[in-house]
């Protein structure tokens, strides 16, 4: 991330953040557009090295953008979609249709509909009524690879995590229900089965789980035999919050992944399939940051001192859901962390809190501008109208300028929907 003080202020790629606040108002979300290019061709580095046949599809919902997604057929990625929606504004940009997949445990018949028209890939089928579904509605031959459930239990937030037994994700292996539908999908008339999925969890900040789901994958599609083209690992690759975490070492950390693919291959003498990622966070997450206004600040005797920004819980849920920590810096000024203070939303909900107790500036002050790190994704696509609040505007910086990615949401915008 390119964020520095230059001249007492904070800057991104030169950019003063309060000049593009002054510009684009506030809250608003600013991306470092070099770094998510950067973070698309470290995977890429990392996999071409294995030498291994492979694919990277970006998660859609990690940030969900028209601009962000031409970016990403720029940099030779494809795309993960689980709804219509995000199919939707994915054909609204450059991303070749035959690069998208298409996820989902509850796919409509409308959106099944929908996907084969616009010629994604293939689907990642999640259950065995879903297959029977995919086949009746085909009006072409489509392609399918299965979501499994291998059953290994990714370290990670319990929300975030879906490989585990109890999951509404996949088809368990260990129930016998992925073979069922590894056969169910090579019987159906109009489907043509490509591989096998899986996707432990999120914010997972090493490889153990998936170089255990790898073996355990391979030996199972040994040992019944299957064929598969397209292994999908799926997607999970941590991010840096606070100190208290570590980003995914992605070359390390693939090299390990595909050296494991090759292993178990080599031992269970299967022959090596093409490799699928599907990386959100990691692309997007650090490259994001929020910038608010501060607005009132209240110091409770002995007990909280509480300084209001202009968002909350409306473009910042993460907290609130997941009890997720971020670090903050004084936008306008560089001065020492020396006073303990808890930054909360401006909504109508004790909860909405971005950061309890964390050290900034004794000096900040109405009118300041503070920014939250991190927060590229999972924010502004988890962004809800709670309390009529709009939905922030986005930038892209990058040395060569600041560019508009989505607007602010207008008043009109929330209630033209209102039947009056
Ligand atoms: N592939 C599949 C099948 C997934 O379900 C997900 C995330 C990804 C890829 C991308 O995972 P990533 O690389 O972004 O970790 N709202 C939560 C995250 C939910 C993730 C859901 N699936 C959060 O804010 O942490």
């Amino acid at each position: 991330m390119t964020l520095q003080y230059i001249n007492n202020e904070l800057t991104m790629h030169g950019h003063k953040l309060t000049d593009i606040a002054k510009e684009y108002g506030t809250p608003l979300f600013v991306y470092d557009e070099t770094m998510i290019c950067e973070q698309c061709r470290r995977f890429h580095s990392a996999l071409a090295k294995s030498r291994l046949n492979y694919t990277i599809s970006y998660a859609s919902k990690a940030f969900s953008a028209i601009q962000l997604f031409n970016l990403m057929a720029e940099e030779n990625m494809g795309l993960d979609v689980v709804s219509e929606g995000e199919l939707y504004t994915a054909l609204k940009s450059q991303v070749d249709p035959a690069r998208i997949h298409f996820h989902g445990n509850n796919k409509t018949d409308q959106e099944i509909r929908y996907a084969i028209e616009s010629g994604v890939e293939y689907f990642v089928i999640d259950s065995l009524d879903e297959i029977e579904r995919i086949d009746r509605l085909a009006t072409k031959q489509v392609k399918a690879v299965l979501r499994i459930n291998p059953g290994v239990e990714a370290h990670t937030h319990e929300f975030i995590q879906t490989g585990q037994e109890d999951s509404k994700f996949g088809l368990s292996i260990k129930k016998g229900l992925a073979l069922e539908g590894v056969r169910k999908i090579e019987a159906a008339e109009n489907i043509d089965f490509m591989g096998v999925h899986f996707h432990i969890g999120s914010q997972i900040f090493e490889s153990t789980g998936t170089v255990e789901t790898v073996k355990l994958v391979i030996e199972w599609l040994k040992e019944n035999d299957i064929e598969i083209q397209v292994l999908n690992i799926g997607g999970g690759f941590s991010i840096k919050y606070t100190d208290e975490d570590v980003s995914y070492p992605i070359e390390e950390g693939i090299q390990t992944i595909t050296d494991a693919l090759k292993t178990a291959c080599e031992t269970f003498d299967y022959h090596v399939p093409e490799l699928s990622l599907e990386p959100g966070r990691s692309i997007v997450g650090e490259a994001g940051i929020t910038l608010y206004e501060v607005g009132n600040i209240k110091e409770i005797p002995d007990t909280n001192y509480y300084v209001s920004i202009d968002g909350g819980m409306s473009d910042h849920i993460r907290t609130a859901l997941y009890d997720a920590k971020y670090e903050l810096r004084l936008v306008n000024r560089e001065e020492a962390h020396d006073k303990m203070m808890t930054i909360a939303g401006k909504l109508c909900e004790s909860g909405d809190i971005i950061r309890r107790d964390i050290r900034l500036p004794s000096s900040i002050q109405t009118g300041d501008l503070l920014t939250v790190l991190s927060t590229g994704a999972y924010h502004y696509s988890m962004s809800s109208n709670y309390n009529q609040m709009l939905k922030p505007a986005v930038v892209f910086v990058s040395e060569e300028g600041v560019r508009p990615v989505i607007r602010r949401q207008t008043l009109e915008q929330l209630v033209q929907n209102d039947i009056i």
